[in-house]
């Protein structure tokens, strides 16, 4: 390898032509309350990356989920007031909002049922994860009563939920509630199994992909992003109608 290669400017994945994610809405970038970023360096590194992979608006969530992480409208927004000045002091430009990722179980109904303020984001939208193992048995009652009261639901990456890797027709009897799929990006790279890659690609060849997601929790996985925005493969799902870009905060 020649002086001049080893200098030479990386491509930036923002410069690219084709089209791309600008919106991402799923990730762990707040400090310390959850297991996401520990630090405002580690917050600050993370969304540098995101960045150089073409992001221009970030709606990060937090884990909510119950004695775990007990985090509320507070808790999130101290710790995105931490991000929000060191943006501003390193004069990053970066639309970034706070949402959450609401784990469904008894403490998220009770919630709902006292009206408590919720994290959302598009006015409406709320981002929920399951149990890996077990479906909750009142999930779909859940989400046809949350869309009565006018939310729209987003579940949070359905292909690594053990009750639904491989399992074709519970994928689509789920999809048939019109809650919203939100696919992992880092499911398509078979780092987390080589099942949760093809449940991945069965939802996305299907076309019952609406949304796609970083879950970013730390570097590991931002560059696995970064790499995988290089393939094939992203570029074939970005031809799939995705519809990050239309999110508001
Ligand atoms: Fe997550």
């Amino acid at each position: 390898m020649g002086l001049a290669s080893l200098f030479r400017r990386k491509p930036r994945l923002s410069e690219e032509p084709d089209r791309t994610i600008t919106v991402d809405f799923h990730s762990h970038l707040l400090p310390g309350i959850d297991d996401g970023a520990k630090t405002v360096e580690d917050s600050i590194e993370l969304i540098r990356e995101l960045q150089y992979q073409g992001i221009k608006k970030i709606i990060t969530t937090p884990h909510i989920l119950g004695d775990l992480y007990p985090n509320n409208p507070e808790t999130i927004r101290a710790a995105e007031a931490k991000v929000q000045s060191r943006l501003k002091e390193e004069g990053i430009d970066m639309e970034f909002h706070p949402a959450a990722e609401y784990y469904l179980d008894e403490y998220f109904l009770s919630l709902l049922e006292r009206g408590d303020e919720l994290m959302l984001f598009d006015d409406k939208t709320i981002l929920i994860e399951t149990n890996y193992v077990e479906k909750p048995e009142y999930l779909e009652q859940t989400i046809f009563d949350m869309t009565i009261d006018g939310y729209t639901v987003i579940l949070a990456h359905p292909e690594r939920y053990h009750y639904l890797i491989g399992q074709h027709k519970r994928i689509e009897k789920l999809f048939d509630t019109g809650v919203k799929f939100q696919v992992n990006l880092i499911s398509f790279t078979g780092k987390y199994s080589p099942q949760i890659k093809q449940t991945a690609d069965f939802i996305a060849n299907n076309e019952m992909i609406h949304y796609l997601g970083s879950d970013i929790h730390h570097m590991g996985h931002a560059r696995l992003i970064t790499e995988f925005k290089r393939s094939e493969r992203y570029q074939e799902l970005m031809e799939l109608p995705i519809m990050n870009n239309s999110l508001t905060a």
